[in-house]
């Protein structure tokens, strides 16, 4: 393929020798004349292992060239990727000019030509900057409309400093968010060389992945940081610690506790890093990633309490009390404390959970429930449909399996919030759904 690459910094030169390497025939720009005239050369304009080797075989190939000229780049490719900085503003919004003012010009040199050009964002943009900024910036250059003209697609790039080239061979995956099939396929195109799975999505979803990814990275280096640190001090070998925390790959590293829902309970976690905290504070020790976890969960229960009363409705019904399904612990039930917190505002609760009345009658917890929370317990129902019948807004707290067929049977009139994305046939849901965190 023909392939441009906008930006000769370090994204954009391991993706214009990496690509030379796979056959491809390569035209990087940089508005910085030394840069150009680096790759001119077969040098590196950065620091990075391996790549003036490969630069200067892309080179002697003649598959990579360089200029300052977009005019030129773009009329010389099929395909532009745009590579240039998004720094931090002091406030630490994007600056988004760089990217912007290549829009300009890539825009102002598709404007004559007769071949659909696509475009793509390799930069890491925030979700939205390609609908409100990119594609404005380069129908408003070009005279084109976006989909009819040209294309745009956003592949953002999951390399590493120091690792880039192995990276950009070895990604763990290959993301390509677009809006139309024509614009994803130069890219697809462009990986075949490249074992990792293809994944495609909206462009949106393929903004907000790199952020996610890099902001969970971050939450994983601070939070080693702060277990060694506490380790340390009660003379515990933190990376021992670590390398068996690693072991585990059913809850620890893997999909498990990372799907956006409600907050967490039960007699474990809240008490176990309250723990944490405690030993930490006698120790003098400031763990403030760990301390933001329990202020962290609250709030996501009073973003369900907001999300309520914002409906103006004061018939609520509860579907699951416990803190999880499957359970009769009530024990730091988030579902308990929002209960609680509805009743303050006046509201009329009905609640079903077949464990918690089971509970009731005949199981360990019936202390529970008549000491702690009888306030509660009088709103406990029988059956769902004594929920469903009567309420103006039903609250999906835990997924149990006939869950999903009861919302079905709710009516138009009523408001189904949803806490913990229970699976739904949307086909057949005629309430007025809303989740709460997607
Ligand atoms: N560095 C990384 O490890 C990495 C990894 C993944 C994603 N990213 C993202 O990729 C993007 C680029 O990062 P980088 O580290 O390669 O940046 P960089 O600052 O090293 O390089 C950007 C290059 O763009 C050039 N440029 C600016 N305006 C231009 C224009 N109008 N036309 C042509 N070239 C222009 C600059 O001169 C510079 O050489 C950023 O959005 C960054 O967040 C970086």
């Amino acid at each position: 393929m023909r392939v441009s690459v906008f930006g000769l910094g370090y994204v954009g030169s391991v993706s214009a020798a990496s690509l030379a390497a796979d056959g491809h025939e390569v035209v990087g720009v940089d508005v910085n004349a030394d840069k150009v005239e680096a790759i001119h050369h077969g040098r590196s304009p950065i620091v990075e292992p391996g790549l003036s080797e490969l630069l200067q075989q892309g080179v002697a190939a003649r598959r990579v060239r360089a200029t300052t000229s977009t005019a030129d780049a773009v009329a010389a490719t099929d395909l532009s990727r745009i590579c240039v900085g998004t720094p931090s503003r002091r406030n630490g919004s994007l600056d988004l000019t760089y990217l912007l003012r290549v829009c300009q010009q890539i825009g102002e040199a598709i404007r004559d030509k007769p071949s659909y050009h696509v475009v793509v964002v390799r930069s890491t943009v925030l979700p939205g900057t390609t609908h409100e900024h990119v594609i404005p910036a380069l129908e408003a250059a070009s005279g084109k409309t976006y989909g009819e003209g040209f294309g745009v697609s956003v592949n953002p790039e999951f390399l590493r400093e120091g690792t880039a080239l192995t990276d950009f061979r070895h990604p763990p995956f290959t993301l390509v968010g677009h809006n139309h099939a024509a614009d994803a396929a130069p890219t697809l195109a462009l990986y075949q060389h490249i074992d990792a799975p293809l994944l495609g999505t909206s462009i949106r979803v393929a903004e907000m992945m790199k952020y996610t990814s890099n902001a969970w990275h971050a939450v994983k280096v601070v939070f080693a940081n702060e277990i060694g640190n506490l380790c340390k001090r009660v003379d515990v070998d933190s990376h021992e610690v670590m390398d068996i925390f690693c072991r585990d790959e059913k809850l620890n590293l893997s999909s498990y506790y990372l799907k956006p829902g409600f907050a967490f309970g039960g007699s474990c976690l809240p008490k176990d890093v309250r723990a944490l905290q405690h030993r930490a504070q006698e120790l003098d020790l400031d763990m403030p990633l760990i301390n933001s976890i329990l202020p962290s969960n609250r709030l996501q229960v009073q973003q369900a309490i907001d999300r309520i009363v914002d409906t103006g409705r004061k018939r609520i019904g509860l579907l699951g009390l416990s803190f999880k399904a499957a359970t009769d612990d009530l024990r730091e039930s988030p579902m308990v404390i929002l209960a609680e917190a509805l009743l303050g505002k006046g509201c009329a609760l009905a609640i079903y959970d077949p464990n918690v009345s089971l509970a009731r009658l005949v199981g360990a917890n019936r202390q529970y429930i008549e000491e702690r929370i009888p306030h509660l317990s009088r709103h406990l129902c029988e059956s769902m449909d004594d929920v469903i019948g009567g309420c103006e807004v039903i609250v999906v707290g835990n997924a149990s399996p006939d869950v999903p067929e009861a919302i079905t049977r709710c009516r138009p009139d009523q408001i189904v919030i949803d806490l913990v994305r229970t699976p739904l046939d949307f086909s057949r849901v005629r309430a007025q759904y809303d989740g709460l965190c997607w």
